[in-house]
């Protein structure tokens, strides 16, 4: 990123979050679902909707001025993206990602941020998980925004053959599922804390998977782990961990997997000369309420990954801007 140059977009950076909330207030009041079928006027969405005649107004002119939704002849419509993604029935709708765990449990959590730098709030982004509502509404958000790198990650990888998958803090199985569904001989074991490994249950249940994926509760660190893997997975682990827990981890998936079996590690990733990009360097800040948890880059944890006996390792962009995957063999 160019140094800025201009006072503007100090400002920019300032008022982002009122533009999120306006976002998030969008999605929650459903204004994205009620213009799913086509341009509709003020008066006839303040019905629907609930919302006083001004606050909608205002609403309604804070979501055109960011390009949300467009105000046209015949009133308000969605812009592409947002009837793209935003309205509930949408194959690849993720909002609920958005409304649950941005809004309702990351951002008040970053609330907190400068006391986090002066470790003065010991909290970390899973503490949710101690609530079992609240790990609900996580790992449902976590379920639909995963299901897009899972969709990319299963045409990068090839498991052909392979039929045990461990997937390690495995949330609502978004990855195991959409891998059992891609590789037919997969079958996989999801380890994640009690509170989510209840969601997973549903998910695995709903996609008629439960005959190949069962899951393992507990905590990764101090659960035994499953051996003779032909693939361990770690999507999202390592970013919330302590420094010191991911070559602990990597020994773990080394022990775990069977020679010639496969390490994924999926993950925010700033690059090597740490300069960006910002997506990936903006998620590491979340994690920081742990003391201990670390911002890494692919040079930092390669070398980690070889250390632990790992070769042949790869990396490849996912989300691009925002994470990628790392692809380790173990020797056979
Ligand atoms: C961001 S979610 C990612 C879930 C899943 N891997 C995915 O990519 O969709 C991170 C997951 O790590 C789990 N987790 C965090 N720390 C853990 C630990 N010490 N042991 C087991 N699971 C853990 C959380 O419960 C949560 O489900």
């Amino acid at each position: 990123m160019a140094p800025i140059s201009d006072v503007r977009e100090i400002s920019n950076l300032a008022y982002g979050f009122i533009a999120s909330k306006v976002l998030f207030a969008a999605l929650n009041a459903k204004i994205f679902d009620m213009l799913a079928g086509g341009p509709r006027r003020l008066s006839d969405l303040q019905g629907e909707t609930g919302i006083g005649g001004n606050r909608l107004e205002t609403l309604l002119t804070a979501c055109v001025s960011l390009g949300l939704i467009e105000d046209g002849a015949d009133g308000f419509a969605n812009a592409p993206a947002c009837q793209q993604y935003l309205v509930s029935t949408s194959p690849l709708y993720f909002g609920d990602y958005f409304r649950f765990q941005i809004d309702r449990q990351l951002y008040p959590l970053l609330l907190n941020l400068d006391k986090a730098l002066r470790a003065q709030a010991p909290a970390s982004v899973y503490d949710v998980m101690e609530n079992p509502e609240e790990a609900d509404y996580f790992t449902r958000a976590q379920h639909v925004g995963s299901l897009g790198p899972a969709a990319v990650i299963q045409k990068q990888v090839d498991l052909t053959g392979a039929t045990r998958l461990l997937d390690v803090a495995g949330g609502s199985g978004a990855f195991s599922i959409t891998l059992c569904r891609r590789f037919p001989t997969l079958h996989a074991t999801i380890l994640d804390l009690p509170n989510v490994t209840r969601v997973a249950e549903r998910y695995i249940a709903g996609a008629g998977l439960a005959d190949r994926i069962r899951v393992l509760s507990g905590d990764a660190l101090s659960t035994t782990w499953p051996g003779d893997q032909d693939v361990v997975l770690l999507s999202y682990l390592l970013s919330a961990v302590g420094g010191p827990a991911i070559p602990r981890l990597f020994q773990l998936s080394y022990a775990a997997l069977r020679g010639g079996g496969t390490l994924l590690v999926h993950d925010f990733f700033v690059d090597d000369d740490r300069r960006g990009p910002r997506g990936a360097a903006l998620w590491f800040v979340p994690f920081l309420f742990n003391p201990e948890a670390v911002s890494f880059t692919p040079a930092g944890l390669q070398d980690k990954i070889r250390a632990v006996g790992f070769r042949d390792i790869e990396v490849r962009h996912v989300i691009p801007g925002l994470t990628r995957l790392m692809v380790a063999w173990k020797p056979g």
